[in-house]
Order: structure tokens, then sequence, then C-alpha cells
């Protein structure tokens, strides 16, 4: 269970009606206001901003805020379903039909996944995340090519991993974990801001190697795990590694 109280505040919108906006906060455990400054005590607050969702960090409280983005990332192909190329396809293979992500964050590789025609479901055990992946979900059903292909959004499960997977109704062939890992003192890549608020409000997922074991345990074929260039591989020696220098998708094959 996360508490953001005095990290995270509801900020009332034009584009939300007050009921809401108190409901909101009521389920967050966390204060609403009508306006903000420098001087509020919390650091981020979530608040619609152009009919979406968006968390606002104080300091940039002029600029736009972070959504989740629902549109293909530059060089993805602009079809459905997209052809299963680049390291995340070759790790999660080919002929693999149904996937579970169980760390969905900002869904940037889930969204990914789900575009390469995957059948996929999500799991996100943060209420603030998920709030923003329920909005940005109801988004996704709305566009023209999702409409045309009668596709829904991936099923989006509330809750810790751990205890998820092991109730689910029907065991996915691959497990696809992205935690999140203390950060290397030497800084190589940098994050991007996303992640870096996600470290602040959430921190370090320190259930990681819990997660693994649960992950395998279900998993009928394999078990992909995202990690830095610098972390130990989370399973131990993985069966075979995708990626560039900064990045590994470690795959943990069973059987
Ligand atoms: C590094 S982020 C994932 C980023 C994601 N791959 C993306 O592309 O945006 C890790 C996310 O996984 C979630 N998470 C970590 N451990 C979890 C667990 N055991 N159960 C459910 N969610 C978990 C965290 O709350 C966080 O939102």
């Amino acid at each position: 269970m996360h508490h953001y109280s005095g990290k995270l505040a509801v900020l009332q919108s034009e584009d939300l009606p007050l009921v809401d906006a108190q409901a909101f906060a009521k389920q967050l455990a966390v204060p609403l206001y009508e306006s903000v400054n420098k001087n509020t005590p919390e650091d981020f607050f979530l608040t619609w901003r152009d009919t979406e969702l968006k968390l606002i960090d104080k300091d940039l409280l002029k600029k736009g805020g972070l959504s989740v983005d629902i549109h293909p990332r530059n060089g993805e192909q602009r079809s459905w379903p997209a052809p299963k190329e680049g390291a995340l396809a070759q790790a999660i293979g080919r002929k693999t039909k149904t996937v579970v992500d169980a760390t969905t964050g900002w869904a940037q590789d889930s969204l990914h996944i789900f575009r390469m025609g995957y059948d996929l479901q999500c799991i996100e055990r943060s209420p603030i995340m998920l709030a923003l992946l329920d909005d940005a979900f109801k988004r996704l059903e709305q566009l023209d090519w999702m409409q045309r292909l009668a596709l829904s959004a991936p099923k989006l499960l509330a809750g810790n991993a751990i205890d998820v997977l092991a109730a689910l109704d029907s065991a996915p062939e691959c497990v696809y974990i992205d935690p999140m890992f203390p950060p290397k003192r030497k800084k190589s890549a940098l994050p991007k801001k996303s992640m870096l608020i996600l470290r602040d409000l959430l921190g370090d997922d320190l259930d990681r190697q819990s997660l693994f074991a649960a992950a395998f345990s279900v998993a009928t074929k394999k078990v992909v795990v995202k990690c830095p260039d610098h972390a130990e591989p989370l399973g131990g020696e993985p069966t075979m590694s995708f990626g560039s220098k900064l990045l590994r998708y470690d795959v943990y094959l069973k059987g």
C-alpha cells in the first residue's frame, strides 16, 4: 500500500465535476485543492487538463504535466498489428500469444506489446498510476484505428502482481516485468522525467525478487525482465538476453 500523504493532492479543474474530484481525492486519501502555488506542501498534483488526467510537478506548474502517452513512438509502424521487431519482440518471441505485463507503470512497454498484436493483460499496484492508466486506456479505445478494428484496450488489473498473477483465470505464456531498480551512482543514461517522478512518488520496488519468483511460477513459457545494464540479473543467469548497452531484456525459459 502506498501512502501519498504530503506528496500528492488532487487539483480541481474546469474539466471535472467537483463531486468527481472529491471522490477521487477520497479514494487516494489526499487533499483536494481549488488552486495551488509554490507554497503548497505537496510536490505533485493530479488534475485534468485538455481532457486528459495529468500528473503535474509543482516546479513545473505552468507546463503541461504528464499523462500516459497512447501514441506509437517514433519509428514504430503505424498499423495494427505492428511487426514484431526489435529487442522487446525478440525477447517475448514471435510465437508467443498471451502476455501479462506485471509492472505496467506509464504503459510504454505495455502499449508497444499491445500494438504488436499480443494478447495482453496489465497489472499495476499504485493507485495513482492506476488512475492515469484507466484514463489512458479509455482514450485509447476512442482512437480511430482502435474503433475501426473493433479492438478493446488491454485489461487493467489492480493490485500487487505477486497476488494478482497467482489468481489469474488462465496462465499466460509470458510474464513481462520491469520493476524499479535503484539508480546507478554514476549516471550512464539520463532517466526520463516520467520515470524520475515515478521513483519520487513510489520508490524502488523492493519486492522485485519475489515478483520474479511469482512470475516464473505462473508463466507457462517464459519470463522477460527488463533491466538497466548495471543491474544483476533478477533471476540468476538468464537463458538469453537481448538489447543494447544501456538496457537488457533477460529471458528465462521454463522447462
Ligand atoms: C519501472 S516502472 C514500469 C515502467 C513501464 N515498463 C513503462 O514502460 O512505462 C515500475 C512500475 O511497476 C509497478 N510495480 C512494481 N512492482 C509491482 C508489483 N509487485 N505489483 C504491481 N505493480 C508493481 C510500480 O508501481 C511502477 O508503476
